[in-house]
């Protein structure tokens, strides 16, 4: 009789991620036996590492972490990556036979790989910008600095925050922080999002001239229409447009990889996740179930469901037309 593998992705809020979709299309592919669910941890004190205790008897394999426990994830570990212990934060927890806990950040290599591969862009040799430094950014640094950009520079709201992670990776590259105000008179060939303006419906203030000739832009927020930051660098003629929809994926297939010793192939399910993103934009919107720690105290510490992955996925469709008029115009927008 097969054993299912037990898996979770925790976090707070939960009910938006991406992650049980990726997950299971993935152990589809692969025809392995898993179950994925989102749990919804309270953001009390020690909810968290009672919640991870708990999964980790109840045999779990391992957890994804997202907002706002990578950084308690990276402390509850016996064993971190070097590209965790840098960045400060776990996005992937696995439990070893010993009942140890060993964490990794997937996130950097995720944009990294879906920049270079997915979208056949370059980093080497180029004068890359970072906008935001946050926990994103200082997660994405050190994969990114691996691919020896001739500079990066981190511009940011909040200087000293920019010049913190300066200071904390200038063994790996040339770095330099700044104000959006210093970035007046300067060219870029790569701008890479990592605030989370979008979120707000906002974009920083940028200069109108930022982008050097066939530049590309990379938000890594995604979403089923054109970000702010999107929709600027079109504006602004950018060569290529590009969300972090495949980022997502990537970190997830780098996750998967950790567990289970298998890389799956992440372009249908980019397609098809995009699709369903698109979908659900245009659907109307259902009341609000609101994830705050008022509701989440309710949340039972367990899995919802163990649904064979052959159940999951979303409906089969044609594949998604993802260019449009912008291929024909010669640009690219990838949302
Ligand atoms: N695609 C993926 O797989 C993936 C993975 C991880 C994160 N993300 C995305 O990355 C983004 C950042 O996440 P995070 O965890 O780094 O968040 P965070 O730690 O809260 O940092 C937020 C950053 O955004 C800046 N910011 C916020 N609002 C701003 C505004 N209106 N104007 C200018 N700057 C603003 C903040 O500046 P101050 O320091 O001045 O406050 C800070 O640098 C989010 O959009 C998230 O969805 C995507």
């Amino acid at each position: 009789m097969s054993k299912t593998d037990l898996y979770a992705v925790m976090g707070n809020p939960i009910a938006h991620s991406k992650s049980p979709f990726i997950h299971k299309a993935f152990a589809k592919q692969v025809g392995h036996d898993i179950a994925y669910d989102p749990a919804l941890i309270p953001t009390e004190e020690n909810s968290f590492s009672k919640a991870v205790q708990e999964f980790q008897q109840l045999g779990c394999k391992g957890v994804n972490v997202t907002v706002p426990f990578k950084q308690k994830a990276w402390m509850l570990c016996h064993e971190r990556s070097a590209r965790a212990e840098k960045a400060g934060a776990v996005n992937t927890l696995s439990f070893d036979e010993l009942g140890r806990c060993l964490g990794d950040n997937t996130d950097g290599v995720g944009l990294v790989r879906d920049f270079t591969k997915n979208h056949q862009g370059q980093l080497n040799n180029k004068r890359v910008l970072i906008l935001g430094a946050g926990g994103a950014v200082r997660g994405i640094l050190e994969p990114l600095l691996a691919e020896k950009p001739t500079l990066c520079t981190i511009a940011n709201r909040t200087v000293s925050k920019a010049e913190e992670l300066v200071q904390l990776f200038a063994d790996e590259g040339t770095l330099i922080a700044c104000s959006y105000d210093a970035l007046i008179g300067q060219q870029f060939d790569v701008i890479i999002n990592g605030t989370s303006a979008s979120l707000q419906g906002e974009l920083p203030p940028l200069p109108d001239d930022l982008l050097a000739e066939h530049a590309w832009c990379y938000d890594m927020m995604y979403a089923g229409t054109a970000t702010p930051f999107i929709t600027w660098a079109l504006a602004h003629n950018a060569q290529k447009a590009l969300d972090g929809l495949g980022m997502l994926v990537e970190q997830a297939a780098e996750s998967f990889y950790i567990w289970r010793g298998i890389r799956p192939e992440t372009q249908a399910v980019i397609s098809r996740l995009r699709e369903r993103i698109i979908r659900e934009q245009m659907m109307p919107k259902a009341p609000q179930t609101i994830d705050t720690n008022t509701t989440t105290t309710t949340q039972p510490v367990k899995f919802m469901s163990k649904k064979p992955v052959n159940e999951v996925g979303g409906p089969e469709g044609p594949e998604p037309t993802r260019f449009g008029d912008w291929e024909r115009k010669g640009r690219c927008i990838d949302f």
